[in-house]
Parts: structure tokens; C-alpha cells; sequence
């Protein structure tokens, strides 16, 4: 299967001259991008003899990709070209993972070879199982799923080949079926349950819930709101550019490791609450505010800095505007809570707090200045505990999806014509060239002194 990449060369459109200290002008290329904001290639800034500084990459594009586009100020996330919210709409997860993956919506035929592939490969050695047994149950599952995923390079060791298109293609897919596989086990290994096999007869999405829920003593069959919500959430959870993860994925693959080893350093990436961690850190925070009338307190102590706390699942590196997935999660919220409220499931109130939380942030001018709005997390965290999944699991799930966009840019990383190991420079601003003291020489000086 070949990989998803446009041939070299890219639209230059002009070119931007830059005077250096020395009064040499350098004339650097500008390339047009399909959308958003050209780039400037500083590539041969090096050869003046001078580098870039940009601490966090705020304005460095790292690569150039097909897979997805943000617009930060209009909110607004294309997969491919597709809109985020009609993909949600009216795609499943595997349809949206054969989009990032091969570049285009599958069709029927396409659909049913893609589902069949993946069915193929949800199982993992029993040995794995056995490594998992050896955390003590209280261990995280991000861990156990950091350590098990690297792990299965010890099983695929053709994975290794990374200059093989097939490797390649096989060693992702594997990756799309075993990482929910992997997720499941870390928590029945948490509870002290026995693990479920995959049952290839359910979809995927409800495969994870009856290899998280399910037990071998009772029959399971997941519920179907529940599993329309958490298809949801993977698809809004897939892919998202250039992010943190996704970046400690290409890096790693840049220097032709093993596919399971970069997507291994995705998910130690993704745990931070920064990142994926946010959506665990959001309910940890609404547990803390514990009540409405909490709420104005506890943002007047997020407002002094000296706290070092941060509202989380508010503010993004690239949207200043809301978060089109927030906006989809937040609908989700809305409409489900209350219909598991009408059935005598007991509503939480971490939603009330949310909402209220969010309506007070929105204006308050601290938030307002920044425009730091609700993200994806502020929501996940409340649909994912409404439909029954524990707190540690929810950065799990998000790994589940964002395995998915972490296979797709380490494809297109190995099949980009600029390919090559990705190696920042710095500005030193360290101690200058010195000599290591001779053995004894400070010792011979003390005594001369005295
Ligand atoms: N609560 C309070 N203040 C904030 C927050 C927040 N959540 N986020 C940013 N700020 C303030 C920050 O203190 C700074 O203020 P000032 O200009 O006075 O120094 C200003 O806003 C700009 O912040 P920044 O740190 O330069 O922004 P960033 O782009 O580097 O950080 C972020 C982005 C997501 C790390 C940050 O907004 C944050 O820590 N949010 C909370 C964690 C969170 O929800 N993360 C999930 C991100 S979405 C899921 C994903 O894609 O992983």
C-alpha cells in the first residue's frame, strides 16, 4: 500500500529578504500553503551563519503535511478538507481513521476491507499480558500503556523495517487494532479482573467497551447510546496537526525507529496535563470546586499567578477562538446527560459546575483578554465519566483515537521527499570555552595561600 505523500517541490510564491547584523541580505524563498499562512523557508539562514529562536515552535512549521488544517481565529479543524463537526456527524471512526490513514473517505468495498484488516489484528501475545500482570494495580494506565506499547516491538521485529512500504502499512494498522486492545487490559489490570479477548463481531468501538466492561461470567452488550457517544469522541479525538504528541511521534521517527517505540513516545507525550491529560485534570478540578457556590473563589485564585494553577480544559496553543470540537463534545453533554438522568442514572454534578464554570469564564476579562475558551477536555472528561468510563481510562481513550493521526503522520513523515532526522539547534547562552582545574591544583593553591 503506498503511502499518502505529493510529490517534491513546493509553490513558491515569492520571496522574503531578511538584513542580517553584518548587513548581508538574505533572500528566502516563500512557499503558499492550500490554507492559512504561507511560510518562510529559513533553511539556508545556516549558511549565514545564524539560526532561528522560537522556544514552544509558536511560529515554526516543522513539516509540510496533507493530513490536517487548523484555523486557529476562525475555529475551525478540516481532516483531509472535511469539516470536523460533519465528520462527526456522519462518520464512524474507521471511516474517519481509512481518511487520515489513505487520504480519502472510503467507499463500501473499502469500508468493509479497512474494518476487516483492523478485526485482524486487535489480539496481542498472551506474553504481553503476562508483563502487564507484573504492574501493581494501581499503577496508571498511560503507564502501562507506555511500557506494553514499546513492548510489542519485541514481537514485530519486521517493524524495524521502516524502509518498507508493506512494513510500514502493517505495523500502523497493527497499531490502530492493539493500542484499544492494550487500553482495556491496563484497567482490568487495575481492578483485578481477567482480561477479555477481542470479539471480532463487535465493532470496534464496542469492542472497547465490552473488553473494559465485559466478564466472563455474564453476557455483555454495550449499550448503543453509549457507544454512538464514545465513537464520538474518538472521531473528535483522531487527529490534530502538529500537536505535541504528534510532533514526539515524527521526531522519533525521524530517526527510523521502530514504529512501536515512536508511537510509545506519543502516549508518554500525550499524558501531560497540557495535553491529553487535561481531560483527567478537568474532573480532578471540578471534584476540587466541589459546588457552585465555589466557583468565583476558585477562578480569583486561578487569576494569581503565584498559584501556579491554570483552569483546565481552557486555552489552546492554536485556537483563539472556541474549539470546533469542544463544540460538538459540548452538544453531546447536553443532549445525553439529561436522557441518563430521566432513566435514574444519578446526574453528576461536575456538569452543573461545568456549565456554570464556563459561563462565568467567558466573561470574565481575564479569560476574555486571553482568549483562552473551553477546549476539547472541558468537555470529554464529563461525557466520558457519564458513560461509565473511570478517570484514569480518559487519556487512554484519547490515545485509542490519536493512535490513528500518530500512524498517519509517521506514514507521511517516511514517505516525505524532505524526509530526514529532525535535529534542533539552540541559543547557548552558557558558560564560555574554560579548562578543568588540573587534578590537585586547588588543593596546592590553598596551601600556598596560607
Ligand atoms: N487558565 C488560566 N490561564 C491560562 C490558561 C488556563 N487554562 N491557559 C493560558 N493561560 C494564560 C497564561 O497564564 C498566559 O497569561 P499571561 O499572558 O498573563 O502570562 C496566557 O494565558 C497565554 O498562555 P500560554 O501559556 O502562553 O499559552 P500556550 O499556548 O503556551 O498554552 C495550553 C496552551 C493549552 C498549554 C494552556 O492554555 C493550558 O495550560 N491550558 C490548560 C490545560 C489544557 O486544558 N490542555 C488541553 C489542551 S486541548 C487538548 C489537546 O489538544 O491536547
Amino acid at each position: 500500500m503506498p503511502d499518502q505523500r505529493h510529490p517534491p517541490g513546493h509553490r513558491q510564491t515569492g520571496t522574503a529578504e531578511l538584513k542580517l547584523p553584518n548587513g548581508k541580505k538574505v533572500e528566502l524563498p516563500v512557499y503558499a500553503a492550500t490554507l492559512g499562512a504561507d511560510v518562510i523557508d529559513v533553511q539556508q539562514l545556516i549558511k549565514a551563519g545564524y539560526y532561528t529562536y522560537d522556544p514552544g515552535f509558536m511560529s515554526t512549521a516543522s513539516c509540510s503535511s496533507d493530513i490536517t488544517y487548523i484555523d486557529g481565529a476562525k475555529g475551525e479543524l478540516l481532516h483531509r478538507g472535511y469539516p470536523i463537526e460533519q465528520l462527526a456527524e456522519r462518520c464512524g471512526f474507521l471511516e474517519v481513521a481509512h481518511l487520515l490513514f489513505h487520504g480519502s473517505l472510503p467507499n463500501r468495498v473499502e469500508k468493509t476491507e479497512f474494518d476487516r484488516r483492523i478485526r485482524y489484528h486487535t489480539m496481542v501475545s498472551e506474553k504481553v499480558g503476562q508483563f502487564m500482570r507484573a504492574f501493581d494495580s494501581t499503577a496508571h494506565p498511560m503507564a502501562m500503556l507506555i511500557c506494553t506499547i514499546g513492548a510489542l516491538a519485541a514481537f514485530y521485529h519486521e517493524g524495524s523495517d521502516v524502509g518498507l512500504v508493506d512494513s510500514r502499512y502493517d505495523n500502523a494498522l497493527r497499531l490502530i487494532a492493539k493500542v484499544p486492545t492494550l487500553a482495556a487490559m491496563s484497567y482490568k489490570n487495575s481492578i483485578g479482573q481477567p482480561y477479555m479477548y477481542p470479539q471480532n463481531s463487535f465493532s470496534f468501538v464496542e469492542n472497547i467497551l465490552y473488553m473494559m466492561f465485559g466478564t466472563p461470567a455474564e453476557d455483555y452488550r454495550p449499550d448503543k447510546r453509549v457507544v454512538k457517544a464514545l465513537e464520538t469522541i474518538l472521531v473528535l479525538h483522531a487527529d490534530h496537526e502538529q500537536n505535541a504528541s504528534t510532533s514526539t511521534v515524527r521526531l522519533a521517527g525521524s530517526t527510523n525507529a521502530n514504529p512501536y517505540a515512536c508511537v510509545s513516545a506519543g502516549v508518554a507525550s500525550l499524558w501531560g496535563p497540557a495535553h491529553g491529560g487535561a481531560n483527567e485534570a478537568v474532573l480532578a478540578m471540578l471534584d476540587e470546586i466541589g459546588s457552585v457556590k465555589n466557583i468565583k473563589p476558585f477562578l480569583k485564585g486561578i487569576r494569581d499567578k503565584s498559584s501556579g494553577k491554570r483552569l483546565m480544559g481552557f486555552g489552546h496553543r492554536v485556537y483563539k477562538n472556541y474549539d470546533p470540537r469542544a463544540k460538538v463534545m459540548r452538544k453531546i453533554c447536553h443532549d445525553l446527560l439529561p436522557r441518563l438522568q430521566q432513566e435514574g442514572e444519578e446526574m453528576d454534578e461536575s456538569l452543573q459546575i461545568a456549565m456554570e464554570l464556563e459561563k462565568i469564564a467567558l466573561n470574565d476579562d481575564y479569560y476574555v483578554k486571553r482568549n483562552l475558551y473551553p477546549n476539547i477536555d472541558f468537555y470529554s472528561g464529563i461525557v466520558l465519566r457519564a458513560i461509565g468510563i473511570p478517570n484514569p481510562m480518559f487519556t487512554a481513550i484519547f490515545a485509542i483515537a490519536r493512535t490513528v493521526g500518530w500512524v498517519s503522520h509517521w506514514r507521511e513523515l517516511h514517505s516525505d521527499p524532505e524526509f530526514r532526522i529532525g535535529r534542533p539547534r539552540q541559543l547557548y547562552e552558557g558558560s564560555k570555552k574554560r579548562s578543568v582545574p588540573a587534578r590537585g591544583a586547588a588543593k596546592k593553591k590553598a596551601k600556598k595561600a596560607r
